[in-house]
C-alpha cells in the first residue's frame, strides 16, 4: 500500500518545550488509524502537522510520496480536512456554515447546493439547515463540523474527538453512520478518541502516546483487550 503521510525523525518544540518527538510514523492510503493516550499528550499536535497546518521544528513529512516542499501547499491542504476538538461556527446558517469550503474553491451556487443537501441527510441534520450555527446544541455543531469535512471529498480526513459532545445513545448511532460512511467513501481517517471501542469499532490500528511519543501500537484485526494500554476503557 502506498502512504499518504510518512513522517521521520520529526520534532516539534513549541514555548521552548518538546511537544512531540516521532522518529517515525506513517498511515496508508485509505487507513483507518486512532491515536490515544492522556490530555497533553500531543494526539492534536501530531494531527495538526499531519493536515500541514502546523510546520515541524525538525524532521522531514513526506504527503503521497512527496515531501513538503515538493508541494504547493494549499493544494496539499485540499486534499485533507480535519475536524477539530471545538468545532469553530461562523456565525451564519448550518448550510452556509457546510458550504463555506466548497465556495472557497470556486465551486458555483448551484453545485454547491446539490453537493451539501445530501451530507445533511447522511449525517441527520438537514431539519436544521436554516439554523444558526451558533444556536445548535454541541452534539448538533459537531454533525455540522464533520459535513463541513467531508463536504470536501477529502483524501485524508483527521477527526479530533469527534464524538465528544454526543451522548451515549446518539454515540453509538452516530459512530456506526461515520465508520460506514468513511468507509464508503474510502476515506484515509486519522482520530484521536478517549474511548477504546470507539478505536476499535472504527480504526485498523491504535496507536497510543505519552509526553509526545508513540509509546505503543496494536493492529485491531489482532483483537484488542479493553486493558490492552492498560488504561481500561477511557484515557
Ligand atoms: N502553541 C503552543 N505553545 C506551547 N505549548 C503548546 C502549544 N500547543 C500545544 N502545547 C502543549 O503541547 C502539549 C500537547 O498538546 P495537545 O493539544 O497536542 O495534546 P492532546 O494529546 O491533544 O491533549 P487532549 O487530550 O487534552 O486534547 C500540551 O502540554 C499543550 O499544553
Ligand atoms: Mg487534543
Amino acid at each position: 500500500m502506498d502512504k499518504a503521510i510518512e513522517i521521520q525523525n520529526m520534532t516539534l518544540v513549541l514555548g521552548g518545550r518538546t511537544i512531540l518527538n516521532i522518529p517515525y510514523f506513517a498511515v496508508e492510503n485509505g487507513q483507518s488509524v486512532s491515536l490515544m493516550g492522556p490530555n497533553g499528550a500531543g494526539k492534536t499536535s501530531l494531527m495538526l502537522i499531519m493536515a500541514a497546518l502546523q510546520p515541524p521544528t525538525s524532521g522531514t513529512i513526506t504527503w503521497f510520496g512527496k515531501k513538503a516542499e515538493n508541494h504547493d501547499l494549499l493544494e496539499l491542504r485540499r486534499k485533507m480536512a480535519m475536524v477539530f476538538q471545538k468545532p469553530m461556527m461562523l456565525d451564519l446558517s448550518v448550510t452556509e456554515n457546510v458550504e463555506l469550503g466548497l465556495k472557497f474553491r470556486h465551486v458555483s451556487r448551484k453545485e454547491r447546493e446539490k453537493r451539501v443537501k445530501p451530507w445533511l441527510e447522511k449525517l441527520g441534520i438537514a431539519h436544521l439547515a436554516r439554523q444558526r450555527a451558533r444556536s445548535l446544541s454541541g452534539g448538533e455543531a459537531q454533525r455540522v463540523a464533520i459535513a463541513q469535512a467531508l463536504v470536501l471529498q477529502p483524501q485524508v480526513i483527521f477527526l479530533d474527538e469527534p464524538f465528544s459532545n454526543l451522548d451515549k445513545a446518539t454515540r453509538d448511532e452516530f459512530k456506526q453512520d461515520i465508520g460506514r460512511l468513511l468507509r464508503e467513501q474510502q476515506i484515509t481517517t486519522v482520530m484521536v478518541t478517549h474511548h477504546i471501542r470507539e478505536a476499535t469499532d472504527l480504526t485498523d490500528i491504535i496507536y497510543y502516546m505519552e509526553d509526545g511519543e508513540i509509546v505503543g501500537q496494536k493492529a485491531v484485526k489482532d483483537g484488542i483487550s479493553i486493558d490492552q494500554f492498560g488504561m481500561g476503557e477511557e484515557c
